[in-house]
């Protein structure tokens, strides 16, 4: 990819900026933030640990959204982060307006380029955002899935305290409360995860993946987790500038996998150049259908909120 744009200079837009710039997935990085001076400030900022990462791909910053003219990528994570105490789809009324605004200027300025949500409620911003710019359903997607797994893998590492590198766990559905664990689909380094954890461990870790992100933001008070969400963003492009095709939990906008029509919500999906090539449908048993459905109804009762 030769750019990719990244609108919203919080925390995570920083940290995925500077992650996406010392890996090099592409020439030139844009960084947007409607708060004068942010973004360009973050960008500065980055281009100066150049010389010691040793990258040459230039990150610019600013405020005009025609700055996202050619761009192949536009990463969305702009909004309202979670007050402590807050559900995600508390912030749900402020980001909508942002992502509205958001998608007029990407249609204007980047009507090629594929879209990758990350601003909460995802799941139901990025069903917003696929309706409202009306592309295909593959080019525009969300990042949740990639973050929860690897929160649930950092917990069976914990609890079987075996190398974290071994380990692959899938969290699928919404990300929210009720998102979906899946010790059956996890495994380390092929092994059947639950070879190595007793039911109550099993119990803590889906509790503490779903909580992952409250856990982090009732420690700190003033800010969500950013380090693992810009961790999961780059993974995502990763595999979408090297055209990867890997199999990860993306949200996805669904159109009769799961039995689900015109919802989105995380699966894992083959991803690669063109952004989500196809959702991958799981022999879910009866418990863990009933966790995805329960899931999907609360997504669908935010979106009865548009
Ligand atoms: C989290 C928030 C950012 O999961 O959704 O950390």
């Amino acid at each position: 990819m030769n750019k990719i744009s990244i609108i919203g200079a919080g925390r995570v837009g920083e940290t995925a900026a500077q992650t996406l710039a010392q890996q090099e997935m592409c020439r030139d990085i844009t960084l947007l933030d409607i708060r004068e001076g942010a973004a360009t400030g973050a960008a500065l900022d980055i281009m100066q640990s150049a010389s010691y990462f040793g990258f040459d791909a230039r990150v610019a910053g600013g405020t005009d959204p025609a700055m996202l003219r050619g761009s192949d990528l536009v990463i969305v994570t702009a909004g309202s982060p979670r007050k402590p105490g807050m559900s995600r789809s508390d912030v749900l009324d402020t980001n909508l307006n942002v992502i509205n605004t958001i998608c007029e200027n990407v249609l204007e300025y980047a009507p090629d380029a594929l879209l990758l949500m990350v601003t909460n409620p995802v799941d139901v911003l990025t069903w917003h955002a696929w309706k409202r710019t009306g592309w295909e359903r593959g080019r525009v997607f969300g990042q949740a899935g990639v973050l929860d797994a690897s929160r649930m893998a950092s917990f069976i590492a914990e609890e079987t305290t075996l190398s974290i590198k071994d380990i692959h766990a899938m969290v699928i559905g919404g990300h929210g409360d009720y998102m979906v664990p899946l010790t059956r689909f996890s495994t380390v380094n092929g092994v059947p995860a639950s070879t190595f954890l007793d039911k109550k461990s099993i119990a803590r870790i889906n509790k503490r993946t779903r909580n992952g992100g409250s856990e982090i933001l009732a420690l700190r008070q003033q800010s969500s987790a950013y380090n693992a969400p810009a961790a999961a963003i780059a993974t995502m492009v990763d595999a979408i500038s090297h055209n990867r095709r890997r199999v990860l939990p993306c949200v996805c906008n669904l159109d009769g996998e799961y039995g689900q029509y015109n919802i989105t919500a995380g699966v894992p999906a083959i991803i690669g150049r063109n952004g989500i090539e196809q959702v991958v449908e799981l022999p879910l048993d009866e418990a863990e259908l009933a966790g995805f459905i329960g899931s999907i109804d609360a997504i669908r009762a935010d979106l009865k909120n548009l």
